[in-house]
């Protein structure tokens, strides 16, 4: 239920990310607070979904927050955006789904949660895994090298990251009793494909329900450790990984 809850709390604030409007604004702020310079990652933060929850949650919330995207240009352009409007935002150029890329992720998540202002130094608050990709095919015509890219992507990447900012995510016991006091916050980006069978992918939507499952047994895991973690699945949205769909006649009917 709790996580059910959570959910929908967070599905909120990405819907009011698209809607941006006062009204929005008013009601996302009653139900959804975070303290200052509470520091977030987020995963391909220079498009789509990941631009969106980047906005949101430096512009609304005042987190410190890193992000990460493989093409340099666009991730200064996002970068230098975001700074001119006042956000305390950082990038890292790294590809996550390889070793080299997520080691160059965390030697810049130790610089951020370790600047004097964070609002628990030290710790990660938030954690949002939303890189992900898809290979739109018949899973006969799929190459060993297409599966490779699909799981390594959706799957190994997110898989590997959480494991690595999990010393930086738990919190202490209070004192004589099993619950932590304060929390902090995984949230995995999955999608419908991963719940249902639909026409988008068979190798994509595999990754997205084994995303289903970590989702929930790292919240049994970790919960005893102050770790929450929940997962959305987006319907289409209109970003680049979803044109090859949204712009296909045929698929539409
Ligand atoms: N759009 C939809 O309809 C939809 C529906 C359901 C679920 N989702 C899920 O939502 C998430 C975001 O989707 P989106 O549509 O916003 O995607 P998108 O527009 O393609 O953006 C993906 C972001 O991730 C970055 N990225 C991709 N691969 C990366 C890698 N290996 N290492 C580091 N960064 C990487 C991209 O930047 P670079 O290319 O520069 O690396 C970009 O910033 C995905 O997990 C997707 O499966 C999307």
């Amino acid at each position: 239920m709790n996580a059910i809850f959570l959910t929908l709390l967070f599905v909120q604030f990405v819907s009011s990310t698209a809607n941006n409007n006062n009204n929005n604004n008013n009601n996302r702020n009653r139900l959804w607070q975070l303290p200052a310079k509470s520091t977030a990652v987020v995963t391909g933060g220079t498009k789509g979904i990941g631009h969106a929850i980047v906005s949101e949650l430096c512009l609304s919330f005042g987190c410190k927050i890193l992000t990460c995207a493989r093409n340099e240009k666009e991730l200064n352009e996002c970068i230098k955006e975001w700074q001119e409007k006042g956000c305390d935002v950082r990038g890292c150029v790294a590809d996550i789904s390889t070793t080299e890329g997520r080691s160059s992720l965390m030697d810049a998540v130790k610089d951020l949660i370790n600047d004097d202002d964070c609002a628990n130094p030290g710790k990660l608050d938030i954690l949002i895994n939303n890189v992900g990709t898809n290979i739109r095919k018949p899973s006969i015509e799929y190459t060993e090298d297409d599966l490779e890219f699909v799981m390594k992507t959706n799957f190994k990447s997110f898989f590997e990251v959480t494991k690595l900012c999990h010393p930086y995510l738990i919190r202490e016991k209070v004192e004589g009793e099993s619950y932590c006091k304060q929390t902090s916050s995984v949230v995995n980006i999955g999608s419908v494909a991963g719940v249902v069978c639909m026409k988008s992918g068979t190798p994509y939507a595999a990754t997205k329900a084994a995303m289903n499952q970590l989702t929930g047994n790292w919240a049994c895991e970790w919960g005893p450790v102050g770790i929450r973690v929940n997962c959305i699945t987006p319907w289409y949205i209109n970003t680049a990984l979803a044109q090859q769909v949204l712009k296909n006649e045929e698929y539409k009917k």
